[in-house]
């Protein structure tokens, strides 16, 4: 391997490309792609876009992330989560690249009272989680160097997610509902990032030794755990500077108050064990994530008002 590998970005965009991007940019040769250069449902497109690139890595961060909407687009949610996985792993085989890919939470059904393991049985309880499930399916399938980080809750500073949706929430709203029935880890896109970046730079330099002592799936989230409405309390405890001024009354609610077309696992809790035996790696706590979230957050909002040629 040279010292300075190729990496493919595949989801560049969102919010853990952003991050791996920062992560990796410095020691790589970084080509990234997302929705505007490669549609991920057509295959062909998947396979002209690795050949260009001729990758020794490839990171897919990308995915069909809508939860609810999947339920009404399922073709659209397998192509992308399913399908293009497969072709990432079969360009990747070819190549002799190594693939990293993310996976999630809601392959498991919630039924479990402990965290899930790696070994327990899958049960998705929507498309989505079923379509991701197929994911690590094709993947495994195909065989190689691939890494499946399956992860939970992802927010972060940047793209869709809980976090940022409470901030304006909270600077709009006088109280809000928030589902208290449903525990996970929070894991933001820096912490995943970081450990990605860990974990693939110490198989690049053979530390941790043949591919078949470090291929595999491995579960990866921040630590703890917390319910929605617990995380949406500690943000606004901890995000002050970012509210201008407002603290919304937090009302705990169950699932059942909260329709919506795609069922959630009630424990979304993902054990980090075989992470950290592995490649010893453990993420930082859900609090402490989020508040090095809000930490970048609070210094744009600072440097946007001091200087507006910064945003430029
Ligand atoms: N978000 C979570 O809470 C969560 C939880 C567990 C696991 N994960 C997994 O973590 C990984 C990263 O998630 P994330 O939250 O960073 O996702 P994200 O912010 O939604 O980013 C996904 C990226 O993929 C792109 N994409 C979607 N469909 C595409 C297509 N057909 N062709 C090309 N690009 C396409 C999206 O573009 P557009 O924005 O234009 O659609 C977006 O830039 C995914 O594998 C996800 O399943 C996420």
């Amino acid at each position: 391997m040279n010292s300075r590998p190729r990496i493919l970005l595949v989801g560049a965009y969102g919010q853990v490309g952003v991050e791996l991007l920062r992560s990796f940019s410095d020691e790589s040769e970084i080509i990234a792609h997302d929705r505007d250069t490669v549609d991920l449902a057509d295959p062909d497109q998947v396979r002209a876009m690795v050949r260009a690139a001729a990758p020794d890595v490839i990171l897919n961060a990308a995915a069909y992330t809508a939860v609810d909407r999947a339920e009404s687009e399922p073709e659209q949610a397998m192509a992308v989560n399913a399908q293009a996985p497969g072709i990432l792993a079969e360009e990747a085989l070819r190549k002799g690249a190594l693939l990293v890919h993310y996976s999630t939470d809601y392959v498991f059904d919630g039924s479990k009272t402990s965290p899930w393991l790696e070994t327990d049985e899958p049960n998705p309880l929507n498309v989505y989680g079923a379509s991701k499930l197929a994911g690590e399916q094709s993947i495994r399938q195909v065989g190689g160097k691939y890494l499946i980080f399956r992860t939970s809750w992802v927010y972060g500073p940047h793209g869709h997610n809980f976090l940022l949706t409470m901030l304006r929430l909270g600077r709009e709203r006088e109280s809000l509902d928030i589902v208290d029935d449903q525990f996970g880890a929070p894991t933001s896109s820096i912490e995943l990032a970081h450990a990605t970046h860990a974990i693939v730079s110490g198989v690049l330099a053979g530390q941790f030794g043949v591919a078949s002592s470090w291929a595999g799936l491995c579960h990866m989230t921040c630590g703890g755990s917390v319910s929605w409405c617990g995380f949406a309390r500690t943000i606004f405890a901890r995000a002050q500077p970012l509210l201008d001024g407002k603290m919304p009354t937090v009302n705990p609610i169950s699932s059942c108050e909260y329709p919506i077309p795609a069922r959630r696992p009630q424990n979304s809790l993902l054990s980090n064990e075989k992470l950290r035996a592995r490649f010893g790696v453990s993420l930082a706590t859900w609090e402490s994530a989020l508040d090095e979230v809000l930490h970048r957050l609070t210094l744009s909002k600072q440097l946007a008002c001091d200087s507006p040629i910064a945003l430029i």
